[in-house]
This record gives structure tokens, C-alpha cells and sequence, in this order.
């Protein structure tokens, strides 16, 4: 017999059984209690507002963790269902651009099936939690955050992924990465490490992806890293290493993206004869002397290929004309020889020969070249901008230089700032007029689409002229000239501001930007960083160079990315170097000094032409202003200008204009001048031993002895 108490509980039990079977059979599916609760600690510790966290979370492939803002900002908790009785455990959490804050939770570890956990682009500070190792974990992607501290190895060992770029890691890398021998991709890439990089990563066969740029890392490039044989990518951008390029390097044949710069000690070419598969190779800036090796024919998936900054000589080899897939070819500065080969000049693809020592003369204008071979050329025959230093084809006349930077035409403090708005970037030389230019090389890792000029994007309140607004961008090597100066000493301003990151707590204020400036082949700041020297993002900083001397007639500002800092925030190819605006102005009082006679005497002569001289003897002073009856009898030099023409005229004023500006040492004085009906005249200082005025009139010169009648003077 029942009770009716008990008959209450088998009929509660039985609805009880019947509703659990009923929710199985349509949607059954759920994440175990302890489960929730460990989620739900873990997203309270990260501040985490995008999850609604129940068992059944994971319904409808983890609708419940599930939101979409773009592809690098969202929420996805892939949860595996197929465990005993339809119970569910999360196996991957990906949380990225979140800017979730706190710490790494510890908790994590206690969730007994996770697998991944990326939690790229985030503001995440604190270290790795030791006890994460309890989780069965392959993959940590943490790129982008604030983490630093220890890095727990033991207990990872079946990691495959761990992705630490862009922290503040710092110290000597842990030697127990080397048993993580399940370890598929590395990548340490803008932290602080220093020290060498632990024989222990020689083991490390199974590494397909390793990349250290823009480290403190030093010592030799290590030969075991020839061990790394299924190696796919290989970055060292920036860092402490030495050269040479181990010669083992030759059996990484699976390499498909090989990036080394800024490599101090002198490098052979490496052997890549047998990466067949290879799309990349940069080799920039690492002392590499001899010639372009003719395998590069036989490389035929190359696109990229930048061998910039090296040693190299030699001629272009022919054989690269059948690499038919090449996008971008950057050999700026090298000693290259050799004519330029047509097929180059006329190929589509960017392509940077700009200096160089080749010879000949390819049949392009200044204005339209479509390969930049700026300054490229050791021949005199040349166009200027083909010729080392620029010179100036007409007369220097330049003697202030004021740019805004990647803006629009404006004006401040009484200075017009001239626009700089070209897009391209490439690899260019820009000079719409003989006063200054541009040349660009590089193209952004990762995002070769780009842009070369910032805009405020986050509408950051930039207290400071316009032109901070935007700025001019380059992955690589950016240099401004000044052209046709005169000679002299000079004020170089350099305007920067940060306008790429975020000044909040989010992921997009993590960046460092990092890059070198020299003025006229001199490094003069090393490892620039914007932020840091202003104070801020949106904060201004001007750097100022005080007695830079321009000895022909070009000044070159230069801009280098030597691979430091981050180079994917707030997204991928955010890096490299970022200029305001410039502005340039003499030491020396344009109208008293720094010219020098000759320059003087090519500015006269031009103005000269067609004009006959007169000399004179003027007994009575009077003429002259007015003095003494007495004094004088002074000889003065009378230029009467062709009366026929307009040009006449202009000549005139263009005379009067110039001379009464100028006053030096080497130069006739202007006294006055004369019109008189249809006649022009000007009255000058006579020179007694008269060189100048031979230098300056030549043939023209006649000696005349008698009263010229003045009408109008000034
Ligand atoms: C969580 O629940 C709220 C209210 O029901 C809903 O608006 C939101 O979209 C849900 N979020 C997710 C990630 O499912
Ligand atoms: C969530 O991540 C998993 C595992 O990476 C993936 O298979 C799935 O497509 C992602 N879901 C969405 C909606 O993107
Ligand atoms: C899900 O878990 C089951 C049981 O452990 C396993 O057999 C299966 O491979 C897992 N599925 C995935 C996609 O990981
Ligand atoms: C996580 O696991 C540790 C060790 O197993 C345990 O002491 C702790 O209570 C667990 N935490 C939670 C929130 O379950
Ligand atoms: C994390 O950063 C916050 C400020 O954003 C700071 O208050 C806190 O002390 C930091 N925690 C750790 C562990 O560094
Ligand atoms: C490479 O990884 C595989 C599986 O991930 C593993 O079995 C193998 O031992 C690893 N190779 C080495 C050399 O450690
Ligand atoms: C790297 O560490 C050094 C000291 O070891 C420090 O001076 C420097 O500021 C650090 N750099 C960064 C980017 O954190
Ligand atoms: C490279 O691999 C060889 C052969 O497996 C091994 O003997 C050697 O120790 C490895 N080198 C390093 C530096 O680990
Ligand atoms: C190199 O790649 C090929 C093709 O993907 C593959 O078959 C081969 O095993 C790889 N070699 C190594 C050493 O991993
Ligand atoms: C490279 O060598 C030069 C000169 O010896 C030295 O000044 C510079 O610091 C070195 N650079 C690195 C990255 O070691
Ligand atoms: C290339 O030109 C530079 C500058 O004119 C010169 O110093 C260098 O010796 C030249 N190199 C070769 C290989 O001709
Ligand atoms: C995180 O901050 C960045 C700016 O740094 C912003 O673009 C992004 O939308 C934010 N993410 C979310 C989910 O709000």
C-alpha cells in the first residue's frame, strides 16, 4: 500500500521524468550546472556583458554566447554535444575585440574539455595563470592585451598554438618552450624578450609559424632553426639579431613567407634555391653583399620581393622577368649596375629601383614614372631626379619648405602649408614642381591594400594646428626632399601626433609605433615612438633638427621602419612611419648671405640676357640723390633694357625686385633706376677691377664716356 504522501511523489517524480524526457528528446542538449557556474565566474572576471549563460548556452550551435560585431570583434563558444546522455562541455572560447579588462581567470582551467581559448584584441592585463595547464588546452591565442609576468609551461603538452604577440612579455624566453615539441605556430613577436633564443627551441620540429619582430632578442641567428623543416613562416623584423643568415637556412624548402631585417653583421645571399613554394622574401636592411642570385627566375610563386637597403651589386638578373606572379620588387638602395632592362620599366607591378648605380638612359620625364628609380642613376646624362642627390636642373632658389603632411593646402602661423595628398605609396617619387617630393617604398604586411595617408579616426581631440589631422604613412622607407635650396644652414621642424590609436581602455590604445628619422643621411632619432615622446595619442610632438646643412641643393628627410613595435593593432598593418607635417627655414637672412658668388652670378646672368650695358661716368653726383656738388664724379654701371618688348618690362621689375633684395659682398649694388619714354634703365655700383661685371655681362660690356640724361628715378 501507498501512502498518499508517497503517491504525490511518485506522480511529482514521474511528471518530473516525462518533462526532462520530453525537453531531451526536442532540445536536450545542456552545459553541466558546474560548467555554468565556472562561465559564469569567468565572464564576471572579464567584465564580459555578451553572453547569456545558461546549461542550454549551447543550443543552436552556442547561440547563447554568441554576437557578432565584425570578423575581429565578436563572441564564439564552440561547445562539443556529443559526450554520454547529450551532455555538452565547451571546447573553444573565442572572444576578440571585446575589450574585456581584468585578468586571465583562473577558472579557465577548471573547464575540463577547452581546447582553444583566443582572446585576441582585448585589454587584459596581469599573466598567464599556471593553473590554465589543468585544461586540456591546444591552442592559446592572446595577441594584443597587457599581459607580462612568467609564461607557465608545464603541463601545456599538447599545445599546438600559443600566440603572445603583442604584450609586454619581457626577460629571456622560457627554455621550456622547447618541449612543447607538439608546437605547430610561435609567435612572440612585439614583446620585450631579450636574451638569445634557448637551444632548447632546436626541438621544436613540428613549428610551421615562428615569428619574433621587433624584439630585444640578440646573438646569432641560431643553426638549429634548419631543424625547423615544415617552417611555412618565418619573421625576425627588428630585432638584436646578428648575421650572418645561417647558410642552413637553404632546407626550410616548405618556406613559403621568409621575413629577416635589420641585421647587424654582413650576410652572403642565402641559398632559397629550393623554396619553390616561396610567395615572400624580405631581406631588408641585413649587410648583404654579391649579387641577386638568377634562382629567383625559378621561384614561381613569388610576389613579394624586398631586398632593400642591402650591399648588393651586380645587375638585375634577367631570368626574374619569367616570375610572372610578382606583385612588389623593392631594391632600393643597393649598388645595382647596369642599364635599367625595359622589361622593368615597362612591368606592372610596383617596383622601387630608386638608389642605385645604374647607367643609361631610359626615355621617362620626372613627372611620369611609373617605377621609382629616384636618384637611382651614377651617369651625369640623366634627368635630375634620376641622378644622385637631385640636383637641381634650373637654379636653386629654395630657401624654406613648409608641408602638410597627407592634408590640404592651409596656412599657419603666416606660412603656407603646401598639400600633400597623393594615395599611392607603393613605391613612388612624387614632385609636382622642382621645390619638393616624395619617395615611397613598401607595402603593409598582412594588408597590402592600405592606406598611405591617417585620418583622425577616432575623432580624438588633437590640440593642435590642422594639419595634424592627417599625417602620411609608410610600411617601410618614406623620404621628403626639399629641392632647388640654396645653399645653407637650416631649421627642420618634424610635426608629429598619433592619430591610429585609441586614449581609452580599449584594445586599439595598445599600439607602439617605432620607427627611425635621419636629415640628410645622418640618423638623428633611433627608435621614434610618437606616443611616448608627446605624452599621449592626440598629443603633439615637434622634433626639432637646428643647423642641418644643405651643401647642393637637396635636403632629404628620411623616415625607416627598422620592424619594431606592433604591427597589429588596433588591426593588422597599423605600423611604420607617421608624419604630420614639415616645415623648413633658413639660418641665414635670405637677402645678406649664403650665397655664394657663382650661385649669384647664375641667378644675374639668366635674368641678363639681351641686354646691353652701359657704362658711365657721371661727373655731377646729383643725379644720383641729391649729395654734393662738389664730390664725386663717381663711375656707375647703366643696364638699359630692350625697350621692344613686354619682356622689357618685366625684366625690369624682376631686376629691381631681386637686386634691391639681395646685398652681398660679391654683388654690384642697385643704386637707382630710370625710365624715360620707351627706355628702361638701371644704375649699379661699378666694380673697379670688373670681374664681376665681366663674369656677368660678357660682350655686352661698353665703356662710354658721356651724360645720360635721367628722367624718372627711384
Ligand atoms: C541575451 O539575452 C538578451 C535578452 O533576452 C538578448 O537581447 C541578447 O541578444 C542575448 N544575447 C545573446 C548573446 O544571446
Ligand atoms: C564558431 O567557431 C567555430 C570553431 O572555430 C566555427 O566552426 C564556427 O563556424 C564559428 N561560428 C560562427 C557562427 O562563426
Ligand atoms: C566531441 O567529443 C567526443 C567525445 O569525447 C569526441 O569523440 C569527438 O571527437 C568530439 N568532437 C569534436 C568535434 O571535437
Ligand atoms: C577549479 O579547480 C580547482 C582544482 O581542481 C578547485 O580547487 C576549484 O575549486 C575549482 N574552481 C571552481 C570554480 O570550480
Ligand atoms: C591591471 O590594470 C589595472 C588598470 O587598468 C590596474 O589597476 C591593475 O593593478 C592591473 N593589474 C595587474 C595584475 O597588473
Ligand atoms: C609533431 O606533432 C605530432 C602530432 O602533433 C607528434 O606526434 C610528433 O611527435 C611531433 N613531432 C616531433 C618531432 O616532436
Ligand atoms: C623594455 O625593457 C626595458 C628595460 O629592460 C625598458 O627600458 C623598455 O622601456 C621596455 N620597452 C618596452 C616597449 O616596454
Ligand atoms: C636538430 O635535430 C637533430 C636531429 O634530430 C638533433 O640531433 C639536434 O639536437 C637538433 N638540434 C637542436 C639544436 O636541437
Ligand atoms: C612540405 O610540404 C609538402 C606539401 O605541402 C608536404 O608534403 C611535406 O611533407 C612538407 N615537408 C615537410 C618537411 O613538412
Ligand atoms: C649594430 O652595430 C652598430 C655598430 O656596430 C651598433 O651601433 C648597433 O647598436 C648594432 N645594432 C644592433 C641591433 O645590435
Ligand atoms: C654606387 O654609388 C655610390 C655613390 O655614388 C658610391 O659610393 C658607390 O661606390 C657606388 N657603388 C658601386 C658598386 O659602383
Ligand atoms: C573595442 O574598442 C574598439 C576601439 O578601441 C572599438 O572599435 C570596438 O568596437 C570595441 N569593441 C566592442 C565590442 O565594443
Amino acid at each position: 500500500m501507498f501512502t498518499s504522501s508517497e503517491i504525490v511523489l511518485v506522480l511529482l517524480l514521474g511528471f518530473l521524468a516525462l518533462s526532462c524526457f520530453t525537453e531531451f528528446e526536442s532540445n536536450a542538449q545542456l552545459l553541466p550546472l558546474e560548467e555554468v557556474k565556472i562561465l559564469e565566474t569567468i565572464s564576471k572576471k572579464l567584465h564580459n556583458t555578451h553572453w547569456n549563460i545558461s546549461q542550454s548556452s549551447c543550443q543552436d550551435g552556442g547561440a547563447g554566447f554568441y554576437k557578432y560585431f565584425t570578423d575581429d570583434i565578436l563572441s564564439n563558444v564552440t561547445c562539443n554535444c556529443s559526450f554520454p546522455s547529450n551532455t555538452c562541455h565547451v571546447t573553444i572560447i573565442e572572444m576578440k575585440g571585446l575589450n574585456l579588462t581584468g585578468v586571465i581567470p583562473e577558472e579557465l582551467g577548471n573547464l575540463t574539455h577547452l581546447e582553444a581559448i583566443d582572446l585576441t584584441r582585448n585589454y587584459i592585463n596581469g599573466s598567464i595563470p599556471a593553473s590554465l595547464s589543468r585544461a586540456p588546452f591546444r591552442a592559446l591565442n592572446l595577441l594584443g592585451n597587457r599581459l607580462s609576468g612568467s609564461i607557465p609551461i608545464d603541463g601545456f603538452t599538447m599545445l599546438t598554438e600559443l600566440v603572445l604577440e603583442d604584450n609586454q612579455f619581457e626577460g629571456h624566453l622560457p627554455q621550456n618552450i622547447g618541449k612543447l615539441t607538439n608546437l605547430k605556430r610561435l609567435l612572440l613577436s612585439a614583446n620585450n624578450f631579450t636574451g638569445t633564443i634557448p637551444e632548447s627551441y632546436g626541438n621544436l620540429k613540428n613549428l610551421t609559424d615562428f615569428r619574433i619582430d621587433g624584439s630585444r632578442l640578440s646573438g646569432k641567428i641560431p643553426n638549429f632553426i634548419g631543424n625547423w623543416t615544415k617552417l611555412e613562416r618565418l619573421d625576425m623584423q627588428g630585432t638584436s639579431l646578428e648575421g650572418p643568415i645561417p647558410s642552413i637556412i637553404s632546407s626550410l624548402k616548405n618556406l613559403t613567407e621568409l621575413r629577416i631585417s635589420d641585421l647587424n653583421g654582413s650576410s652572403q645571399f642565402p641559398n632559397l634555391k629550393d623554396m619553390k613554394d616561396i610567395k615572400l622574401v624580405t631581406l631588408r636592411n641585413c649587410s648583404i653583399s654579391g649579387t641577386i642570385p638568377n634562382y629567383f627566375g625559378e621561384l614561381r610563386k613569388l610576389k613579394t620581393l624586398d631586398l632593400s637597403f642591402n650591399k648588393l651589386n651586380g645587375e638585375i638578373p634577367q631570368k626574374i622577368k619569367r616570375v610572372d606572379t610578382l606583385d612588389y620588387m623593392f631594391l632600393t638602395n643597393n649598388s645595382l649596375t647596369g642599364e635599367v632592362p625595359t622589361w622593368i620599366l615597362n612591368s606592372k607591378y610596383s617596383l622601387d629601383l630608386s638608389y642605385n648605380n645604374f647607367t643609361g638612359s631610359p626615355s621617362v620625364s620626372c613627372q611620369q614614372l611609373t617605377v621609382n628609380l629616384v636618384s637611382s642613376y651614377s651617369s651625369s646624362e640623366n634627368l635630375w631626379c634620376l641622378k644622385k642627390d637631385l640636383p637641381c636642373s634650373s637654379k636653386p632658389k629654395h630657401h624654406s619648405m613648409f608641408i602638410n603632411c597627407g592634408g590640404r593646402k592651409m596656412e599657419f602661423e603666416g606660412n603656407e602649408y603646401e598639400e600633400d595628398l597623393s594615395t599611392v605609396g607603393q613605391s613612388h617619387f612624387i614632385s609636382t614642381s622642382e621645390k619638393w617630393g616624395y619617395s615611397s617604398t613598401g607595402v603593409y604586411m598582412n594588408k597590402d591594400k592600405a592606406d598611405y595617408i591617417a585620418r583622425n579616426t577616432f575623432s580624438l581631440n588633437v590640440d593642435g594646428p590642422d594639419f595634424y589631422q592627417t599625417a602620411r604613412l609608410s610600411p617601410l622607407s618614406l623620404k621628403y626632399y626639399g629641392l632647388c635650396m640654396l645653399k645653407g644652414s637650416y631649421k627642420v621642424q618634424l610635426h608629429f601626433s598619433e592619430i591610429m590609436y585609441t586614449d581609452d581602455q580599449t584594445f586599439s590604445s595598445l599600439g607602439k609605433r617605432i620607427f627611425d628619422i635621419s636629415i640628410q643621411g645622418n640618423l638623428v632619432w633611433k627608435d621614434f615612438n610618437i606616443m611616448e615622446e608627446a605624452g599621449g595619442v592626440g598629443k603633439v610632438v615637434v622634433k626639432e633638427l637646428d643647423n642641418v646643412i644643405v651643401h647642393g641643393s637637396t635636403l632629404e628627410i628620411h623616415l625607416y621602419w627598422a620592424g619594431k613595435g606592433t604591427t597589429a593593432i588596433p588591426n593588422r598593418g597599423v605600423y611604420g612611419p607617421l608624419i604630420s607635417a614639415i616645415s623648413v627655414t633658413p639660418n641665414f637672412k635670405v637677402d645678406t648671405g649664403g650665397l655664394s658668388a657663382g650661385a649669384i652670378a647664375g641667378i644675374v646672368v639668366a635674368s641678363f640676357v639681351s641686354v646691353v650695358l652701359v657704362l658711365v661716368i657721371l661727373r655731377k653726383a646729383g643725379y644720383l640723390g641729391g649729395k654734393d656738388e662738389d664730390e664725386d664724379g663717381s663711375i656707375i654701371a647703366v643696364k638699359q633694357l630692350s625697350a621692344k618688348s613686354k619682356q622689357g618690362n618685366r625684366e625690369f621689375v624682376n631686376e629691381i625686385g631681386m637686386i634691391s633684395a639681395l646685398q652681398h659682398p660679391n654683388l654690384v649694388r642697385l643704386f637707382g633706376c630710370c625710365i624715360e619714354g620707351n627706355q628702361l634703365l638701371l644704375i649699379y655700383e661699378y666694380m673697379e677691377n670688373n670681374s664681376l661685371a665681366r663674369a656677368l655681362f660678357g660682350k655686352h660690356l661698353q665703356r662710354l664716356e658721356q651724360n645720360v640724361k635721367f628722367g624718372i628715378c627711384i
